[in-house]
């Protein structure tokens, strides 16, 4: 990784503000930030990019993907998801446990540590799964992302939800517990009360605002009763978020993903099954209310759940089709969009899809543009409008819920290792991903 790369004229989004910047890339790593008002040297840089304005980022790093390795790569691989997250200016992944074979084993883990190195064209991170019985082997793994606790079923297998293997976990696991935070008791009793329905607006019935809430105070509850970090994935409700809130500790922190933000419940009536997600979209007071608790700095980061099913698998009846929806490509024009509208600022644009998850998972050297961090950038042109289009969708599974959204502000250079690997469209070279180091 010999390469240098220098991107002039930037404005920067920096740790102590936005500013013009001229940043400078050695070996995979930023080398210098230019102080205001001064211009580095451009002379001896294999690249030098005039940025004329574009916005730099740090790479995005998305918390929570299903890329689908193994077991799923009719609906994605590391590949196409890997161009997907690069087009949307996301550097580096952390990959769910729910897959075929679900990783919860240091087998598993490691078949899938191969699989993915092989293919990977961002950087990652995995996380395992938690089961009833396998948290020796959890204990026994190095380098996790953390421990996936399923509390309510979704895609896959995985389920603990019985009082005695949770406290297990809560008690044992040391590292950050990720959880999905749907109470499956609530969504039984439901599931059996609305057995008849078949319009798929019956799914957030089902799914509805207790089950989250239940399985959220009950997960906070664990935290604080054995002393540990909780980290509430997807989180979907304002009440959920006052929970968060009122447990006032630092180490119980939670996400939120843009459908959850920019998408309501009534989506169900418009898309059908192609707007089912676990949990659920709920009403739009509920996206105000993750808005502002984004903005307020709440919610330590937005990450997609970017989970890909087929159109076939997805064109199933309500009870059949698969939940998830893809977002990998689309979550940072999302926020930058809501930036320009004053939703929230650049700055915390910047904090919730980089520094915020870094420091949350302990992603070592990664989420910021200083001396000494990784070169993963995007830079991004917070003019520019475009419509959301299934053809340009580059997710393996070739849909995307956002279809139609009109955004502005959006990525044209992806940088990673300080190379230039996404440019307006096109894929210039290829740099393989690498795992992250946590700690
Ligand atoms: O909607 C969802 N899809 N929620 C999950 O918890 C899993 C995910 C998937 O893997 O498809
Ligand atoms: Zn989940
Ligand atoms: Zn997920």
């Amino acid at each position: 990784m010999g390469q240098t790369l220098l991107i002039q004229n930037a404005t920067a989004v920096l740790p102590d503000g936005v500013r013009q910047a001229d940043v400078a890339m050695m070996g995979g790593q930023i080398a210098r930030v230019g102080a205001p008002g001064k211009r580095l040297d451009p002379s001896g840089f294999e690249t030098v990019i005039d940025a004329g304005g574009l916005a730099l980022l740090p790479g995005v790093i998305d918390a929570h993907v299903h890329f689908r390795t193994p077991g799923g790569e009719h609906k994605e691989d590391w590949d196409t998801g890997s161009m997907a997250a690069l087009a949307g200016g996301v550097t580096t992944v952390l990959d769910m446990p729910n897959t075929d074979p679900p990783t919860v084993s240091l087998e598993a883990l490691g078949a899938k540590r191969k699989a993915v190195a092989e293919r990977a064209r961002v950087h990652y991170g995995l996380f395992m799964g938690a089961t009833r019985d396998n948290l020796e082997q959890v204990l026994a793994a190095d380098n996790i992302a953390g421990l996936k606790v399923y509390m309510g079923s979704s895609t896959g297998g995985l389920l603990v939800h019985e009082d005695g293997p949770l406290a297990r976990i809560f008690e044992r696991f040391p590292g950050t517990l990720a959880v999905h935070a749907e109470d499956e008791q609530i969504i039984q009793a439901n599931s059996l009360k609305y057995r008849d329905a078949v319009a798929p607006g019956v799914h957030h019935l089902i799914r509805d605002h207790l089950s989250a809430r239940r399985a959220t105070e009950r997960a906070i509850g664990l935290a604080t009763r054995f002393d540990r970090p909780l980290h509430i994935c997807h989180m979907s409700t304002a009440e959920e978020l006052e929970l968060v809130r009122a447990a006032a500790d630092p180490r119980i922190t939670c996400e939120v993903a843009p459908h959850h933000l920019v998408l309501t419940q009534e989506a169900l009536d418009e898309m059908g099954t192609l707007a089912k997600m676990n949990p659920p979209l709920r009403t739009a007071a509920d996206c105000d209310a993750l808005w502002a608790g984004l903005a307020a700095g709440a919610i330590a980061c937005v990450a997609t759940d970017h989970a890909p099913h087929t159109l076939k698998e997805k064109a199933g009846s309500y009870w059949q089709a698969p939940s998830g929806v893809p977002g990998v490509q689309h979550m940072l024009p999302i926020l930058l969009d809501a930036a320009r509208r004053g939703r929230l600022s650049l700055e915390r644009v910047a904090e919730v899809t980089a520094a915020g998850p870094a420091r949350l998972f302990g992603i070592q050297g990664k989420g910021r543009i200083a001396r000494g961090y990784d070169a993963d950038l995007v830079l991004v042109d917070l003019t520019a409008t475009r419509t959301v289009d299934r053809k340009d969708v580059l997710s393996k599974c070739g849909w995307t819920p956002y279809e139609g959204m009109t955004l502005t502000g959006w990525p044209v250079v992806t940088i990673l290792d300080g190379q230039v690997v996404y440019e307006r469209g096109a894929f210039p070279r290829r740099v393989a991903g690498r795992e992250v180091r946590f700690g």
